[in-house]
């Protein structure tokens, strides 16, 4: 049975999501202040902090039973059961050091969940003004246009997405595992973005994207909008993910995912 709050919620996020890409598209121009938060890879902006407050002020103004769930950690309702009630779960700016470093490939992800259940996921990339949507059993879309059910493909043919640190030694993966992978694959991409990088699976644009460690606010609405294309999602150790505990993630097209997780193990 359809909720009746979920298309109001949706139309209140996605008025809000897009506000917020207006706000951070015109402060291209201003000068920011970017401060660490645990090493210099690490950073936040006044911009991020902004962002969030904007959002916290108009979820609680509108719906104040409602909890919020931000990765600046600015709010004061906080969920102590995320599986009871009304969550929202966002980040202002994913994606900073590209919205500091090239002014573009940065995106505002806004995710709710209901009793525990990912129901609403936008993902805004106010530059390219590319909006991906997706309410639970009703579809993903990019702006209006829907996108269509994921079909598999080859590794041969895949175009996947992780970044430099699988391939030097780490703790999670031998690095000529990675090696291996990536001289068997079409190419290999990295955007800086997690929340793009999911958008772009659920698009085609990717064929899987590889992480070792996201939170909740990185991958909440990208996981409602892949579930509608019927991506495959686990965790490196091809365990289900638990979007609101840090995990590893890889979200593929169907096909691929398997494979990808042999050459990890
Ligand atoms: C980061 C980006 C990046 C990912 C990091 C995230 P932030 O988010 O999504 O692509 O590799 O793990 O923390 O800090 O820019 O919101
Ligand atoms: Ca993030
Ligand atoms: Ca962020």
């Amino acid at each position: 049975m359809k909720d009746p709050r979920v298309a109001e919620i949706a139309e209140k996020a996605k008025e809000w999501t897009l506000e917020a890409g207006s706000r951070l598209n015109l402060s291209r121009q201003e000068k920011l202040n970017v401060e660490y938060k645990t090493s210099a890879a690490d950073i936040v902006t006044q911009k991020d902090k902004e962002i969030e407050q904007f959002f916290i002020e108009m979820i609680k103004t509108t719906y104040p039973g409602h909890y919020i769930l931000g990765e600046e950690g600015l709010s004061d309702v906080l969920p102590s059961d995320t599986q009871n009630g009304v969550v929202w779960i966002i980040d202002p700016i994913d994606g900073t050091t590209n919205f500091v470093h090239q002014k573009l490939n940065f995106a505002i992800s806004v995710a709710v969940y209901i009793e525990g259940e990912p129901t609403i996921g936008y993902i805004y990339d106010p530059i390219k003004k590319e909006l991906f949507s997706a309410i639970k059993n009703q579809g993903a879309f990019l702006n209006d246009q829907s996108l269509s059910t994921l079909t598999s493909c080859g590794m041969e043919e895949a175009v996947i997405c992780f970044n430099h640190l699988w391939l030097v030694p780490n703790e999670k993966i031998g690095y000529e595992k990675m090696q291996r992978l990536v001289s068997d694959v079409r190419g290999v991409r990295y955007l800086g973005s997690a929340a793009l990088e999911m958008a772009y699976v659920a698009c085609g644009r990717l064929d899987s994207s590889l992480d070792f460690r996201l939170s909740p606010w990185d991958i909440a609405a990208g996981i409602v909008i892949l579930n509608e294309v019927g991506a495959e999602m686990t965790t490196l150790e091809n365990k289900a993910i638990n979007v609101f505990a840090k995990s590893s993630t890889i979200f593929s097209r169907p096909g691929i995912h398997q494979h990808i997780i042999n050459y990890l193990s």
